[in-house]
């Protein structure tokens, strides 16, 4: 199992995160219903000023997670998270580097942010959604202990106008209680 560190994100390093999310989104995936619509994840983008605002909100951050690879640090992972209010973590843009996939990476950078969450902002519930034709994704966030609030948020199909995306395509939201 990868040796992992983690640190938050500085606006130093806007290129790298905008480079690894990016990439991430838009990589092909082996597993069956993992990504849904490989045409629809290769239209994602993000810029480094978007990531670069991220990083200065208040009540914002990104987390990441480094592994060494001959002495060197290499930026495997990143989260955002934001706190909210009533104790409230909201999570998103959870990103693996393509080459570090299905290897355990996910699952901890997801367990790190909810323990910063609780340790930093005092967190008692985290929340996150998934597009709903990730039927793989969406089965691997029960399997984190997240349970679908029964809230759908509009996803906008209508900016992908080359796409044939499902009618009913969603975000399913979800809700962790943090122990
Ligand atoms: C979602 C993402 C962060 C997961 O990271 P990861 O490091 O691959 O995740 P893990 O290795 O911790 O978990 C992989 C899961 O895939 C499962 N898996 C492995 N091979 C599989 C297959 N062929 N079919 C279905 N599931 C499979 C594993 O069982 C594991 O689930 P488990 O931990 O419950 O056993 C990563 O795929 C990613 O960066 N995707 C692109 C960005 C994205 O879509 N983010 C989520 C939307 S916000």
């Amino acid at each position: 199992m990868a040796d992992l560190h983690f640190r938050i994100a500085t606006p130093a390093d806007a290129p790298s995160i905008q480079q690894l999310v990016q990439s991430a989104f838009r990589a092909e995936d082996s597993r069956k219903d993992w990504t849904a619509d490989m045409a629809l994840g290769r239209s994602f983008t993000i810029s480094v000023e978007d990531v670069k605002t991220t990083i200065s909100k208040q009540d914002c951050a990104i987390l990441l997670a480094f592994t060494k690879d001959h002495d060197l640090d290499v930026l495997v992972a990143s989260i955002e998270i934001i706190k909210r209010a009533n104790g409230h973590a909201r999570f998103s843009m959870v990103a693996v580097h393509q080459d570090y996939q299905q290897a355990g990476i996910g699952r901890r950078v997801l367990a790190f942010a909810e323990e910063y969450s609780q340790q930093e902002w005092g967190a008692t519930t985290s929340e996150l959604n998934a597009l709903s034709t990730r039927q793989e994704l969406i089965a691997w966030y029960l399997r984190r202990g997240y349970q679908k609030t029964g809230e759908e948020s509009p996803f906008p199909t209508e900016k992908f106008p080359h796409l044939a995306l499902p009618e009913d395509m969603c975000f399913v939201e979800f809700t962790k209680h943090l122990a």
